[in-house]
């Protein structure tokens, strides 16, 4: 028997509890050995579809696909055993109806062993999160700025900022915590209306470029460590500077490969000390 004693794995209804006791810490990891890193500190640890634009460069998250959710999906429930992970569903795999939702979403749960995922959506989307609720498969909505949906938002812009589009994002905040959903995430939204769709959810709030008043706020890691220069929305605080020291450190290495200082013989096998 081992006598190593494993964690307890936060759950979905633990963090549900959390809602006007204390704030979420949520932070995104896409593989082993950065869910590993962000574990002890990471309420909820997200894999978010952003790994299609910050782990392999492309334009939009629209072109990730199932398999790579869940290949990602399980390379980091690999590397945790505190947090609670919740992987995003990628674009056109749970819009067309419940059935298709419950079909890739329950995939997604037996195949990384994930706590939960993830659905970008208003209204239109909660059909599905009632379906897939009501048999088992906990969700987080993602409201406000939806990056699946760049083309028809025109970009990545702020929601909610004409009285139309708020009223339209409360309703919609509204009818998916009334389908069950256990938090909502709330991207790039008017400060007001995510604090506004805080104060009236029952279930809590994750802000990202939302509110402090959310009940929890998550960034992507790789923005906050400085690790990702393509593109930084302004609503990211960079903690670190991680990328910069990634390329002196290799410009050192680099400099001792051509000097002949690297390696030594005591980097060697079979070398006496
Ligand atoms: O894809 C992503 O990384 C997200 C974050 C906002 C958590 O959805």
């Amino acid at each position: 028997m081992s006598t190593q004693t494993r964690q307890h794995r936060i759950t979905v209804p633990e963090i549900k509890a959390k809602k006007g006791r204390e704030k979420i810490v949520s932070l995104t990891a896409y593989n082993t050995w950065m869910a590993q890193l962000i574990d002890s500190v990471s309420d909820i640890t997200i894999v978010g579809d952003s790994l299609g634009m910050v782990a392999y460069g492309f334009e939009s998250t629209l072109p990730v696909t199932l398999d790579m959710m869940i290949y990602h999906g399980a390379a980091v429930v690999k590397g945790t055993q505190r947090t609670c992970v919740v992987v995003d569903m990628p674009f056109g795999t749970y819009q067309e109806s419940p059935q298709q939702a419950f079909r890739n979403c329950a995939l997604v749960m037996q195949k990384t062993g994930a706590q939960a995922v993830k659905l970008e959506g208003g209204k239109e989307i909660a059909p599905a999160v009632e379906f897939l609720v009501n048999r088992g498969i906990p969700i987080m909505s993602h409201i406000g700025l939806m990056p699946q949906h760049i083309y028809s938002m025109g970009g990545f812009k702020a929601q909610g900022m004409q009285e139309e589009t708020a009223r339209k994002l409360l309703q919609d905040a509204k009818i998916l915590s009334e389908s069950g959903a256990f938090s909502l995430l709330i991207e790039g939204t008017k400060e007001e209306v995510a604090r506004e769709i805080t104060s009236e959810a029952s279930i809590p709030t994750i802000g990202i470029g939302a509110s402090p008043a959310c009940d929890g706020q998550v960034l992507v890691t790789e923005d906050l460590l400085g690790l990702f220069s393509d593109y930084t929305p302004s609503f990211v605080k960079k903690y670190a500077d991680i990328g910069t020291q990634i390329k002196s450190t290799v410009k050192q290495f680099s400099d001792e490969v051509r000097s002949q200082e690297f390696p030594q013989l005591c980097h060697c096998f079979g070398v006496k000390k």
